[in-house]
Formats: structure tokens, C-alpha cells, sequence
């Protein structure tokens, strides 16, 4: 095979030289200029396999590499050399057919691993045109969202099981999207065009619990006043989500360990059993061998429910999906509020990347919808971030002290940093007012004044 042949694209010189140095090392026959046109030169020259580009350049950019090498070259595979804060043209430039991106400062071994599948992408030749789009589909699945080699693990999870009945048990923190993989493994899955039924089992008082999941004869109990047929027989054929598996009682529990063993379910106040086939997916944010452990889990359901287990990761260890997520958050909310095209400032981006997002990614997508509707212009700025963002970043520079190119609002800034500045005060003196204002050096009445104006507070009357 002759050598694997790499274009880079970069207006820095040191960058030029440090991928030059890493590629030969690499094995690779690298050729690197600084600039688009020159190029587009280098590739009418000799064609390469694969363009590394910087996004950001004089003259031609990135993007416009990019579609002048498509064109010319559809075969040559681009990756995209990017700046956090120019990932939504990353984002973009993957949409346009780029094969992938890196977010600078980059990791080597992370290029070299992109690389290396953009070279496996070429060599699977033609005949594999469409297991190569659905090698390009990896920065989602289904409604999923992220290229994070983690969330990779998980789609490769979710396409080893769906087809299968095996019951699955997905774990993660709050918000990681639990959900939205019981749903994709169901709905990609070969029991798509069955039903799909969920019971939250910690949002269901425990006394009526079995009659959602077994169905009651009428007067089995004061107030069965006619059948029901639960869930598990309503799921017949298809899934059945069991949502907080970790808060289900532990009766109910022999009854579901009943169900899956025997295949079989009996209606309360019923006489005869019922044959069901029915996949279980359940899902729970506790660790379950800690509840075993403190008597509250039955073993036996665990190893029966956790056949394959699918870790999510928490949002914090796979920041490289944030800019996707972002970016698919203000598509989806920019739509439904009427407000095509929204973007974040440059603070806005670095304080979102800098967060530890304990709530993952419903957290974020509550921000990003909060800012799509509360921004003045088309650019989300500070002032439109939830006041514990703010104040976690505990950095000053999250105001701005200079006006940029789009001019500021200085009321909405002001406002947010009043926020955080009274949050923080609040927190530290435990809610006691009288404290937060001694630690913030105003009065006791200046501070309930502020509180209501900025509506942490109600007015009195
Ligand atoms: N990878 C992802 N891509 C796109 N949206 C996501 C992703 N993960 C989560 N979300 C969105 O975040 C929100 C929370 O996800 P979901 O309800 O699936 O989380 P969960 O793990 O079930 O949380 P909880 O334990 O609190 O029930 C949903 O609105 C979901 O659409
Ligand atoms: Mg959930």
C-alpha cells in the first residue's frame, strides 16, 4: 500500500511544523502549507487522502477549503482544526461533509485517532458507501447527540442490543439521558412497531404500583371499579421501560422477578396467569449495589434485570459533545420560539465550558432553551445565564469590561452580576438576610429592596 498521503492547512507556523513532526513519526507522507489557496495548489499538484485544515485562516477559510475540495475531490477526507469558540462552524463544516474536528489545544492521540479512522473510511473502498454514512451518522443516534468516544461506546451498545430481547439496565446521573436510550434501543430496534410503555416507579404510590404493571380484575380493591390491563400485558410484544427501578417496593419486586423468570404475569384479583413478551429496560440514577447492600434491592432482580448494563457518562467527562449539544439545543429551541440563528458570546461559550454541569445535559438544554428566550439580540450573552453558572465560574471576567464588536446591555449585565453577588452572599450566611447584607456591606432594607427588584424575592405589600 502506498503511503497514506496528509495535506495540513495552517496559518501558524509552529503548528505546521509540530503536525508535520508528529504525522512522519506517524508513518505518514505529509506535505503542510499556510494558506487555502495554496492548498487547493498542492492538491491539483498530487491528490492527498486526507486535508487537515485550520477553520480559521486569511484569505480562504477553513469552510471554504472544505467545499473546494469536496468538489474537486469528494473522496479526500477533511478534518477541521478548530477554536472553542468557532465549534459551531465545526459543527457546521460536519453538516457540509467534513469528516471531523478538533477543538484546540488538541489531544495528539485524539487527532491520530481520527485519522486513522478517516484512512479505514477511504480503504473500505465504494461497495461501502452506506456503512460509511453510518460511520459519519456517529455524532448521533437517534435522538442522541455527541461524537465523545464515550457516547461512541454507547451507540455501539445500543446497536448490539436492540435487536435482541436481552433486558438492559441503564445507569448515570440525573439528566445524562436514560431515557432517550431506553427509547433509541426501542424505537431503532426490532421491536419498533410494538408498543413501548414507562412507569417512573419512584412517581407511582407504592399501593398502586402492581395494578399499573399487572392490571386488576374489577373489585380486586376499593377503587378497582373496572379491569385494567396493566402495563406488562399492554407492552405485549415490544418494551417496557422501568424508569427509577432503584425506588420500586421490595413486594413488587418478587413480582417482577416472578414475571421475568416465568414469563408469565396474573392480574391482581385474577385467577388465571397470562404468558407476556415483554423486554424490560430499566433505568436508575442510584447505585443498586449500594441499595442491595442496604437490603433494599433483591440480587436476584438485579442480575435479572442487568443482563447488559449502559453506563452514561456524566456530561463533566465528555465535554468534547458540548459544542453538538449546544449546537443542537439552540437548532431545536430557536425553532420552537420563532428564533432562527442564535448564537453564544464569547463569554457565554467559556463559562458554559467551564462549568461542572452537575444536572449534565438536561441542565444544559434548560440554559440554552432559558437563553434562546431571553436574549435581547441573536447572541446569548452573560446576562442571560442562570446566576449559578455565574457565580460558579467565580470568574470577574465573566463581565465583560470592554464593549465588543455587538455594543452590551449593561442593565441585563449589571443585573446578573447583582444576581450572583446576592446568591453567593446568601449562601454563605445560610438564608440569613440580616448576615448577607452585614457581608455585603448594605443595609438590611437595601438588600430586600434589591432581592425584590431583580425578583429573588417577593415584593411586600
Ligand atoms: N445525548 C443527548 N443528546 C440530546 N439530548 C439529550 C442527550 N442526553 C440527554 N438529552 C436531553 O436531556 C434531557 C434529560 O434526558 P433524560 O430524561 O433522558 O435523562 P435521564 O437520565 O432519564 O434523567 P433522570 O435520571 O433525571 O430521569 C432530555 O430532554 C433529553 O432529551
Ligand atoms: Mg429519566
Amino acid at each position: 500500500m502506498s503511503k497514506r498521503k496528509v495535506l495540513v492547512v495552517d496559518d501558524d507556523l509552529s503548528l505546521r511544523q509540530f503536525l508535520t513532526n508528529m504525522l512522519r513519526r506517524g508513518g505518514y507522507s505529509i506535505r503542510a502549507v499556510p494558506s487555502g489557496e495554496e492548498a487547493l495548489a498542492a492538491l491539483a499538484e498530487e491528490p492527498a487522502d486526507v486535508v487537515v485544515t485550520d477553520l480559521n485562516m486569511e484569505g480562504m477559510t477553513g469552510m471554504d477549503v472544505l467545499r473546494a475540495v469536496k468538489a474537486d475531490h469528494p473522496d479526500t477526507e477533511v478534518v477541521m482544526i478548530t477554536a472553542y469558540a468557532t465549534t459551531e462552524n465545526a459543527v457546521a463544516a460536519m453538516k457540509d461533509g467534513a469528516f471531523d474536528y478538533v477543538v484546540k489545544p488538541f489531544n495528539v492521540d485524539e487527532l491520530k485517532l481520527i485519522l486513522t479512522k478517516a484512512f479505514e473510511k477511504r480503504e473500505m473502498g465504494e461497495e461501502n458507501r452506506e456503512l460509511r454514512a453510518a460511520l459519519q451518522d456517529r455524532f448521533g443516534y437517534s435522538n442522541l447527540v455527541g461524537k465523545s468516544q464515550a457516547m461512541g461506546g454507547v451507540y455501539d451498545y445500543i446497536d448490539r442490543v436492540k435487536d435482541t430481547p436481552v433486558n438492559v439496565l441503564i445507569t448515570g446521573q440525573s439528566g445524562t439521558g436514560k431515557e432517550l436510550v431506553a427509547c433509541a434501543i426501542h424505537f431503532e430496534g426490532v421491536r419498533k412497531a410494538k408498543p413501548f410503555r414507562s412507569i417512573n416507579c419512584g412517581a407511582i404510590p407504592e399501593n398502586l404500583i402492581e395494578s399499573e404493571l399487572f392490571g386488576h380484575r374489577k373489585g380486586a380493591f376499593t377503587g378497582a371499579v373496572a379491569n385494567s390491563e396493566g402495563l406488562f400485558a399492554s407492552a405485549e410484544g415490544g418494551t417496557l421501560f422501568l424508569d427509577e427501578v432503584g425506588e420500586m417496593p421490595p413486594q413488587t419486586q418478587v413480582k417482577v422477578l416472578r414475571a421475568i423468570q416465568e414469563r408469565k404475569i396474573r392480574q391482581i384479583g385474577g385467577h388465571e396467569e397470562v404468558s407476556v413478551d415483554v423486554r424490560l429496560i430499566a433505568a436508575t440514577n442510584r447505585d443498586l449495589t449500594e441499595e442491595i447492600a442496604a437490603g433494599r434491592f433483591r440480587s436476584d432482580l438485579y442480575y435479572r434485570l442487568k443482563v447488559v448494563t449502559i453506563e452514561l457518562p456524566p456530561l463533566h467527562e465528555r465535554l468534547s459533545d458540548l459544542p453538538l449539544l449546544i449546537q443542537h439545543f439552540l437548532e431545536r429551541y430557536g425553532e420552537e420560539f420563532g428564533r432562527p440563528g442564535m448564537t453564544l458570546s464569547e463569554d457565554v461559550k467559556r463559562l458554559l465550558a467551564g462549568y461542572p454541569w452537575p444536572g449534565n445535559v438536561r441542565e444544559l438544554e434548560n440554559v440554552i432553551q432559558r437563553g434562546v428566550a431571553l436574549a435581547r439580540t441573536s447572541e446569548i450573552d452573560a446576562g442571560c445565564l442562570p446566576p449559578e453558572i455565574l457565580a460558579a465560574s467565580g470568574d470577574p471576567l465573566a463581565f465583560p469590561t470592554a464593549i465588543g464588536p455587538g455594543g452590551a446591555d449593561l442593565d441585563a449585565l449589571m443585573e446578573s452580576y447583582e444576581r450572583q453577588l446576592l446568591t453567593s452572599a446568601l449562601e454563605e450566611a445560610e438564608g440569613v438576610k440580616k448576615e448577607a447584607a452585614r457581608l455585603l456591606g448594605i443595609s438590611f432594607r437595601s438588600l430586600r429592596y434589591r432581592l425584590q427588584k431583580i425578583g429573588m424575592e417577593e415584593p411586600t405589600r
